[in-house]
């Protein structure tokens, strides 16, 4: 099996039916609405109403990636889900979906956890699974998705967010892989959510600090493999880890450092190649696992086949991981831009009320 036997076959997005302005959360809160709009570059979080969750989320993006991939359960031989929203300390959350897919048999299913790096871990091992050859032909199903929310009136809660997206590993009909990666970690209490905790703990400067290193060691190795800063010039587009937009930018200019380029230069690139990969981003808030994907999601759609695109994912905890992808004969035609489209068309932006009520109905649900 040739790298250009594996890569994403097809991919689904779900976003949840609601979602709220920050502005309406920093009236709520009592904060200067410039403060999360410019401060910290947000504009709407993604929530999920009462009996819809992370299962839920899964399972819509899954079915998404499923219809437009064509072929049929028994052709999967690997069910991964990357997510941070545990429903159960042992029952992969992998289980949930498989039940709403039907799915059963010959498959390996699991889940896998690393805060927000989770999903780009289970999407790295099903592609080396069918590098390997151990696919035995077999396709991989990998979903990331996460509901992100911190605990009321925390220093968090503008950049709550939620969303999946599933992807098909077999023929790169949607992009290839570069099997060469480039990661970077080191272990930290930047975000951890200690267990029976309802919401993360977050060290929100050290968490930037880490997020910022590790995105400069990353770049590094790409630049020391691939030409130096010659690798950036030859992107189309970068996209980053999402957990808001202004953390994005501080890491761009971290990068620009490592690699030696002025403040121009860096802002050019921030501007050119990764500003624009983060609209869905704003009306998704953070959704954690599914954050880098949705960017990754939204610039490989209308792409030219062989256009290259970086992907830079980060786990709090902490571990980054560094990939190039080149747009496959279907990215052009981005068929998964109408179904995210509908749903942010068709959601409901919510009220304080409504909001407060959301947040009350998570603690009737246990949640302390
Ligand atoms: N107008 C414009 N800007 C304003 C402003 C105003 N009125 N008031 C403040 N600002 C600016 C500040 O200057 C600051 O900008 P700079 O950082 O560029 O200086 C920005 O708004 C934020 O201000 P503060 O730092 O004072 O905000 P804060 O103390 O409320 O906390 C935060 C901000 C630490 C990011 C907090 O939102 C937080 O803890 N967020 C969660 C942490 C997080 O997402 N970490 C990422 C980890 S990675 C991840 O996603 C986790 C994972 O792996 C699961």
């Amino acid at each position: 099996m040739t790298d250009t036997d594996t890569g994403i076959a097809s991919l689904g997005v779900q976003l949840p039916p609601l979602a709220m302005d920050v502005e309406v959360l920093a009236a709520l809160r009592g904060v200067d609405p410039a403060k999360l709009t410019v401060g910290l570059g947000c504009r709407e979080m993604a929530l999920c109403p009462e009996g819809y969750d992370v299962a839920t989320l899964a399972a819509g993006a899954a079915r998404r990636a499923l219809a437009r991939w064509g072929g049929s359960l028994d052709q999967i031989g690997l069910l991964a889900v990357g997510t941070e929203t545990a429903k159960d300390m042992s029952r992969p959350l992998s289980a949930w979906l498989a039940d709403a897919l039907g799915l059963r048999g010959a498959v390996r299913s699991y889940e896998v956890k690393h805060a927000c790096y989770g999903g780009t871990l289970a999407l790295r091992q099903a592609l080396e699974w069918r590098w390997s050859g151990a696919a035995r032909g077999k396709a991989a199903l990998v979903v990331a998705a996460d509901v992100a929310l911190y605990a009321p009136e925390s220093p968090g809660e503008p950049t709550q967010g939620a969303g999946a997206v599933a992807m098909v590993v077999e023929a790169p009909r949607v992009a290839e892989v570069s099997r060469a990666s480039f990661s970077y970690s080191e272990p930290a209490f930047d975000f951890w959510r200690p267990v029976g905790e309802a919401y993360p703990r977050v060290d929100g400067p050290l968490s930037l600090e880490c997020y910022v290193k590790a995105a400069a060691r990353c770049f590094e190795q790409l630049a020391a493999e691939r030409g130096g800063r010659e690798a950036l010039a030859r992107l189309h587009a970068a996209c980053f880890h999402v957990p808001f937009p202004k953390m994005v930018k501080k890491a761009v200019a971290g990068v620009g450092e490592a690699l030696g380029l002025s403040d121009a230069e860096t802002a050019a690139f921030f501007e050119q190649k990764v500003e624009p990969t983060m609209r869905w981003s704003r009306r998704a808030g953070n959704a954690y696992g599914a954050a880098l994907w949705i960017a990754v999601a939204q610039t490989l759609a209308g792409l030219e086949q062989g256009t290259p695109i970086a992907a830079f994912s980060y786990g709090s905890g902490f571990g980054a991981e560094l990939m190039t992808l080149t747009a496959g004969p279907d990215a052009a035609a981005g068929a998964w831009v109408a179904e995210v489209e509908a749903d942010l068309a068709s959601r409901t932006l919510v009220d304080a009320d409504r909001y407060l009520a959301l947040r009350a109905a998570e603690r009737g649900q246990g949640i302390q």
